[in-house]
C-alpha cells in the first residue's frame, strides 16, 4: 500500500503547502497552518461521490445541450411546510441544491430540521442522518414535539461514504446531515471536525447532490466569533448558507441567509423557541417593538428593510457624560463606525457635539441592522437622550445620512411607511425624496432634507 503524504493545511482559508511555515502566505493569518495526512489518491471527496454513484442515472456529467432545453417542470421546488423557512430559501427547497445550516450549540438546528422533516415527510421521500445524537434521542425529541415519525426515515452514521452509498440505495428527495463536523471522509486520516476531513466531506455531499438531484441540508457548527467553523470553502461549495441565531433573550430565533443562489440574501425568517419546538412568527415587526405605555429619551422605532419585506425595530440611544478622557463609543447591532461617521457628520453640520459624552446604541431583541437607514432615527435618539426630551411613542422614522449633512433617500420608501400605517405610527419621518406625493389620511409623513431638520422634531 502506498505510504501516506503528509501535507500542510491553512484552517482559516484551506491554503495548502507541501511544507509547514508560521504565517499563511494566501490569507496572512499567523499559526492556522497544521500537518495532515492524506492518503496518496487525489481528492477524496470527489471518489466517495462517483462510487457511491455506481449505476446512478447522469452520474457521468450532463454532456452538452442548450440551456433552453433543459427541463424545469420535472423540478419544481420543494416547500419545508414552513413560510418563513421557504421565504429565506428563496421559495423553498431547490431539488440538488446545498443548503448549510450555521449557528451556535442549542440554537435550534436540530430542532428545526427535525420538524421541517415532521412537515416534508408526508409529501416527499426524506433521509436524516444523524450523526450528533442517537436514534434514541432523535425519536425522544420527535415524540415532545408531536411529530408523526411512521414516515421518516433516519440513520445514525458518521461515514460519508456510507451516507452517500444509503442514499443512492433510498433514493430520497432532501438529505438531511447533521452535522458535517462529525462525519469522516475514509481515507483522510485527520480527525473530524478538522479542515480536511470537513472540506472533502462537503465536496463529495455537493456533488452527489448535483449528480442525483437530491437536496442536502448540512448543519454546521459556528466558532466564538460566529464565522462557520471549517475553511471558508465550506460556504464556497454550497448553493445556500444560512444562520439560525437566538437573540438575546433567548426566545425568538432568526434565521438569516448569507449566500443563496436561488434567490435573495439579507432574508430573514424568525421563530419563537417554545416547548413544543419552534413555531413561526409570521408578523416579526409586533415582537421587537416595545410594549411599554411611556417612552424614555433615546428611544425610537425605525423602519428597516430585511431581504423583501420591512422590518419595524426599537432603536435606543443613550448619551452620558464621560469620566475618561477617551469617550466610549458602543454600537450593538448596528455599524460602530457608521455611528463614529454620524456623530462627525451631527458635529460639523449641526454644531451638535457629543465630545465629551460617552455614546452607547442598542438595537432591542438582538436584531442587526445593516441598513442604511439607521441614520435618521440614530441621530434622533443621540439627539433625543441628549436633551433628555422623550420621542413621541407614535414616532418612526427611517432615512440615510450623507457625509454633508444632507438626509438621503433610501429603497422600498412607500413600502416603509405603509408598514409603519399598518402597525399604528401616526407620525412618519422620512427623507424629502421618499415623502409620498398624497397626504395620507390620519397620519402625518414628516419629510426632512437635513440633518438640522431632525433638532426641529424633539
Ligand atoms: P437543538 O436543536 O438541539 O440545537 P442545535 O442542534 O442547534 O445545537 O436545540 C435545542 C435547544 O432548544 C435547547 O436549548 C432546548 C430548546 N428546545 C426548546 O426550548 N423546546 C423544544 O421543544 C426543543 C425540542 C428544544
Ligand atoms: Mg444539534
Amino acid at each position: 500500500m502506498a505510504k501516506p503524504k503528509s501535507i500542510f493545511i491553512c484552517s482559516a482559508c484551506g491554503a495548502k503547502y507541501s511544507r509547514w511555515q508560521g504565517i499563511c502566505s494566501e490569507c496572512g493569518e499567523a499559526a492556522t497552518i497544521s500537518e495532515t495526512l492524506v492518503d496518496n489518491a487525489p481528492n477524496p471527496g470527489a471518489k466517495v461521490a462517483a462510487r457511491a454513484l455506481n449505476g446512478f442515472a447522469g452520474a457521468s456529467g450532463s454532456g452538452i445541450c442548450t440551456l433552453s432545453s433543459v427541463d424545469l417542470t420535472s423540478r419544481p421546488r420543494i416547500s419545508t411546510g414552513f413560510s418563513e423557512f421557504d421565504r429565506v430559501l428563496g421559495g423553498g427547497i431547490v431539488s440538488g441544491s446545498v443548503t448549510l445550516i450555521g449557528g451556535n450549540p442549542g440554537a435550534g438546528k436540530s430542532t428545526l430540521l427535525l420538524q421541517t422533516v415532521g412537515r416534508l415527510c408526508l409529501s416527499h421521500k426524506i433521509l436524516y442522518v444523524t450523526g450528533e445524537e442517537s436514534l434514541q434521542q432523535v425519536a425522544i425529541r420527535a415524540a415532545r414535539l408531536k411529530i408523526g415519525t411512521d414516515r421518516i426515515r433516519i440513520a445514525a452514521e458518521t461515514s460519508i461514504d456510507s451516507i452517500c452509498e444509503m442514499a443512492s440505495v433510498e433514493q430520497p428527495q432532501v438529505l438531511i446531515v447533521d452535522s458535517i463536523q462529525v462525519m469522516h471522509v475514509n481515507g483522510i486520516e485527520s480527525a473530524p471536525g478538522s479542515v480536511p476531513q470537513v472540506r472533502e466531506g462537503a465536496a463529495a455531499l455537493t456533488q452527489f447532490a448535483k449528480r442525483t438531484g437530491i437536496a442536502v441540508f448540512m448543519v454546521g457548527h459556528v466558532t466564538k466569533d460566529g464565522t462557520l467553523a471549517g475553511p471558508k470553502i465550506l460556504e464556497h461549495c454550497v448553493d445556500c448558507s444560512i444562520i439560525l441565531e437566538a437573540g438575546t433573550d433567548m426566545r425568538y430565533r432568526t434565521l438569516r441567509c448569507q449566500k443563496n443562489r436561488f434567490g435573495a440574501v439579507n432574508e430573514i425568517g424568525v421563530f419563537a423557541m417554545t416547548d413544543e419546538g419552534l413555531k413561526e412568527v409570521k408578523n416579526p415587526s409586533a415582537i421587537f417593538l416595545s410594549r411599554q405605555e411611556t417612552v424614555a429619551p433615546g428611544s425610537l422605532a425605525m423602519v428597516t428593510w430585511e431581504g423583501t419585506r420591512p422590518l419595524l425595530v426599537e432603536l435606543q440611544g443613550l448619551v452620558d457624560l464621560s469620566l475618561y478622557s477617551n469617550p466610549r463609543r458602543l454600537s450593538l447591532g448596528t455599524d460602530q463606525n457608521r455611528l463614529s461617521m454620524l456623530l462627525s457628520v451631527l458635529h460639523r453640520h449641526a454644531e451638535f457635539s457629543l465630545g465629551d459624552q460617552d455614546v452607547f446604541v442598542n438595537i432591542v431583541g438582538g436584531v442587526k441592522v445593516e441598513d442604511t437607514s439607521a441614520d435618521v432615527p440614530l441621530a434622533m435618539a443621540l439627539i433625543s437622550s441628549f436633551k433628555d426630551r422623550p420621542i413621541d411613542k407614535g414616532t418612526i422614522a427611517f432615512g440615510e445620512i450623507g457625509l454633508t449633512g444632507e438626509i438621503r433617500p433610501v429603497p422600498y420608501g412607500q413600502e416603509r411607511i405603509a408598514e409603519a400605517v399598518k402597525q399604528g405610527f401616526v407620525r412618519i419621518v422620512v427623507p424629502f425624496d421618499n415623502a409620498p406625493r398624497r397626504r395620507l389620511n390620519n397620519v402625518d409623513v414628516i419629510p426632512v432634507r437635513r440633518v438640522t431638520d431632525l433638532f426641529n422634531l424633539i
